[in-house]
């Protein structure tokens, strides 16, 4: 018998999108677009040769033990903290990720957010719509200067460069932090590289770009926001597990620092009861960082790619667990 290689797909894509590239597999998805691994998707797991997901599929090492033939995880994201790696690994497991397409998307809703909630954008719009646009106001919907503000980049890899690079250009002054030196793009940048807690104290804008870790989670707690200064804007386009919610609450409504514009939140979806969206100083988008319609083109080609390599035996494009090559 000649049985077709299974594939569990967490989530419908477009037609067109996928072209020829699943011909030849057993497709398996949800009626209805399925959210993790659930229902018919379980039933197949134990057959399954590939999982396509998405960052918000959890994938314990719980779901792996019944997937005895499985040969390749893919995802169509850049982060994997979702999925356990290390788990993975032991079973020689590859786990394809999408690095490097969505890095100038990303840098890009960063910077939208920024401006938005620095330049009062919610405020003015709801202000022009509602009747409270009297006239030309000299003092109103003052907003920061970006010019000459210092903008603290937590995370200097592809998308915290990225971001540095624009604010560069809106003539911020760039601190940065980073687990490894990088004095050419300190260099490039005229920036620095500093402790976090310098990055924290001096920083008007702290822009977030960390994968979530068991070091980085809760990272920017009560403790943090007190060094901040009570002008900073905080923007995170990371994971929101990074930050510590309540404490963030806090800080938005204490006002120890001014604002904040989230497009990652700690719970993802934040329900719409959530206090943060009554703050005036707090704008929130539903994780759209990558939603360009060329970046989520290309992030799903290379998952399909990555989920067609493995399934075929072959080296993934992009892997966030290489060892799985080292014999
Ligand atoms: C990712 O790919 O990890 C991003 O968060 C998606 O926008």
């Amino acid at each position: 018998m000649n049985e077709r290689p299974i594939v569990l797909m967490t989530h419908p894509l477009p037609a067109e999108w996928i072209g020829n590239d699943l011909d030849g597999f057993e497709v398996i998805l949800e009626e209805g677009g399925a959210k993790g691994i659930q229902g018919k998707l379980q039933e197949y797991l134990p057959r399954a040769a590939g999982i396509l997901c998405l960052l918000d599929d959890p994938l314990p090492e719980s779901i792996l033990n019944s997937a005895q033939n499985l040969r390749v995880i893919s995802s169509m994201a850049v982060g994997v903290d979702n999925i356990d790696i290390a788990a993975c690994t032991r079973r020689g497991i590859p786990v394809g990720h999408t690095p490097g397409v969505l890095t100038d998307g990303t840098a890009d809703l960063t910077l939208a957010l920024l401006l938005s909630v620095s330049r009062l954008l919610t405020a003015a719009n709801n202000d022009a719509r509602e009747g409270r646009w009297a006239g030309w106001n000299p003092t109103g919907w003052l907003g920061a200067d970006f010019n000459g503000s210092t903008a603290g980049i937590l995370g200097m890899g592809k998308i915290g460069s990225a971001v540095a690079r624009r604010l560069a250009g809106f003539g911020c002054r760039i601190l940065f932090t980073n687990r490894s030196s990088k004095p050419e793009l300190a260099r490039e940048l005229n920036a620095e590289q500093v402790d976090l807690d310098t990055l924290l104290i001096e920083s008007d804008f702290l822009c977030l770009h960390i994968s979530l870790t068991d070091e980085t989670r809760g990272l920017i707690n009560g403790e943090a926001f007190q060094k901040m200064k009570s002008n900073a804007i905080l923007v995170n386009a990371a994971r929101g597990q990074v930050v510590d919610t309540k404490a963030l609450l806090d800080a938005l409504q204490t006002g120890q620092i001014r604002a904040a514009g989230l497009d990652v939140t700690d719970p993802e979806p934040l329900p719409p009861d959530h206090p943060l969206y009554q703050l005036d100083n707090c704008l929130i988008t539903p994780h759209i960082g990558s939603a360009t319609y060329g970046t989520r083109r290309r992030m799903a080609q290379i998952a399909l790619n990555n989920l067609r390599y493995g399934i075929l035996g072959k080296k993934l494009e992009h892997c966030a667990n290489p060892e799985v090559y080292i014999p």
